[in-house]
């Protein structure tokens, strides 16, 4: 059985989050969360200060080990950054024995691998299957024990830089914790709040952070393209600091309490008084001049996502539309400029999730630290039952486990 603790340590731009999940009767219960924020320690999603991380993965852990109780030893933690590459790949094999055994799917996807170099820089973080082929038939996703010749399998290969890499088990392992997984951020954010229809359907999932926007495409229920675009919620706040020339702290307050995308002005007259830097006396806005700044950088971004789901959406259609998570995805009308843009139906995606905690976690910016509980947990359960299925998730969001058994657990790492 999966062990009692699972804890997601996301490491993002802006700030570190800590989820403990507990695996209580089949089901999985966030029990403790932490959070502080990075303190200057990463650069678009990739460490650039270890000390700075270090000081920040220790805050969350503790503020996350009172909440719950517990000791912290292990942790699933995420990786995201530009240096994070997606790619394709195809595997055949003959199947020995006319019937498909475990080894010939492990020979199968191997082979999708080697098709695959992988430059001495970066290392493979998951090798993900789509489906499998028998003698031409497609869309397979348990081919043990079925007869033929041929077996095929595609798989869709998540690269990252070895230096990026290293630096996150450095500062976990600074931090006096293990390593127990490492997970493409966006993959755990997918775990945390998409629903099984989007995923089987088609869907992007689009993490709009503070450092990066991160774009991850699921059909046939796996990732099959994801992309990063060195733009965030940071922008946003500089972009109103440099416009009326304020602090970054002001601009960033200015962007929480009074921001939105122009479909969302209520009153649009309303004036702001906005401090000057250094003394210097404050300055007037209105609330449609802040909405302006806000709507130009989101439709830069909206425009770069566009492009790589073209891209990466070929072959594979969004039919259900996007989802938009990341603590950048509170910027009041964004699912309507996304809908506007992009031409698809979207909403915000909340982490799903139950129990005391609820309502403290079901914040679009804990999504990545709730999806690596998620990520850990079916991690775990593939190690008890490597055929396992993969777990339907109420909405409401305990994991139902063994009873509520849905699909077939195609990915492999
Ligand atoms: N209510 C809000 N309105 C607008 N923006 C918000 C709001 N709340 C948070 N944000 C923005 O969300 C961003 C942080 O989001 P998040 O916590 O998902 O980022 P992160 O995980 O630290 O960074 P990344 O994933 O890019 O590495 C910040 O830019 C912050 O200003
Ligand atoms: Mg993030």
């Amino acid at each position: 059985m999966p062990q009692e603790l699972i804890v997601g340590l996301d490491i993002g731009t802006t700030k570190v989050c800590a989820v403990v999940g507990e695996v209580r009767e089949q089901q999985v219960d966030i029990v403790g969360l932490g959070v502080a924020p990075t303190a200057g320690g990463l650069r678009k999603g990739v460490v650039v200060n270890i000390d700075h991380t270090v000081r920040a993965i220790r805050k969350a852990v503790e503020e996350a080990e009172n909440m719950a109780g517990c000791e912290i030893r292990s942790v699933y933690t995420g990786v995201a950054g530009t240096h994070i590459q997606g790619v394709s790949s195809h595997g055949v094999i003959v199947i020995k024995d006319r019937e498909v055994n475990q080894s010939d799917v492990d020979r199968v996807i191997d082979s999708a691998r080697l098709m695959v170099s992988i430059p001495s820089d970066r290392t493979v973080i998951h090798t993900l299957v789509q489906d499998f082929m028998i003698d031409g038939q497609d869309g397979i996703k348990d081919p043990v024990g079925i007869h033929g010749l041929r077996l095929e399998c595609r798989v869709h290969i998540v690269t990252g830089a070895n230096t990026a890499l290293n630096n996150i088990y450095k500062c976990v392992n600074k931090a006096n914790l293990e390593v127990s997984g490492i997970a493409l951020q966006s993959l755990a954010a997918g775990e945390a709040v998409l629903t099984d229809e989007e995923r089987a359907l088609g869907v992007a999932l689009i993490d709009f952070g503070g450092g990066t926007t991160d774009l991850a495409i699921f059909t046939g229920n796996s990732l099959k393209h994801n992309a990063v675009i060195p733009v965030g919620g940071n922008n946003l706040t500089n972009d109103i600091a440099v416009g009326l020339q304020t602090s970054l702290a002001n601009a960033e307050q200015v962007k929480k309490e009074y921001g939105c995308c122009l479909n969302a002005l209520e009153e649009e007259g309303e004036t702001l008084e906005i401090p000057g830097l250094g003394g210097r006396k404050s300055r007037n806005l209105t609330r449609r001049e802040l909405a302006e700044i806000i709507d130009l950088r989101l439709m830069e971004v909206l425009e770069l996502i566009a492009k790589e789901i073209n891209r990466g959406g070929h072959g594979n259609p969004v039919l259900a539309g996007t989802v938009i998570t990341g603590g950048s995805a509170l910027v009041a009308g964004l699912p309507e400029l996304v809908d506007q843009t992009l031409h698809l139906p979207s909403r915000v995606g909340y982490p799903l999730v139950a129990g005391g905690l609820a309502d403290v976690i079901q914040n679009p910016a804990y999504a990545t630290g709730v999806g690596l509980v998620l990520y850990g947990f079916r991690k775990q359960l593939q190690q008890y039952s490597p055929n396992s299925w993969w777990p339907s998730r109420r909405r409401g969001g305990r994991v139902g486990l063994w009873g509520r058994i849905k699909k077939w657990f195609q990915e492999v790492k």
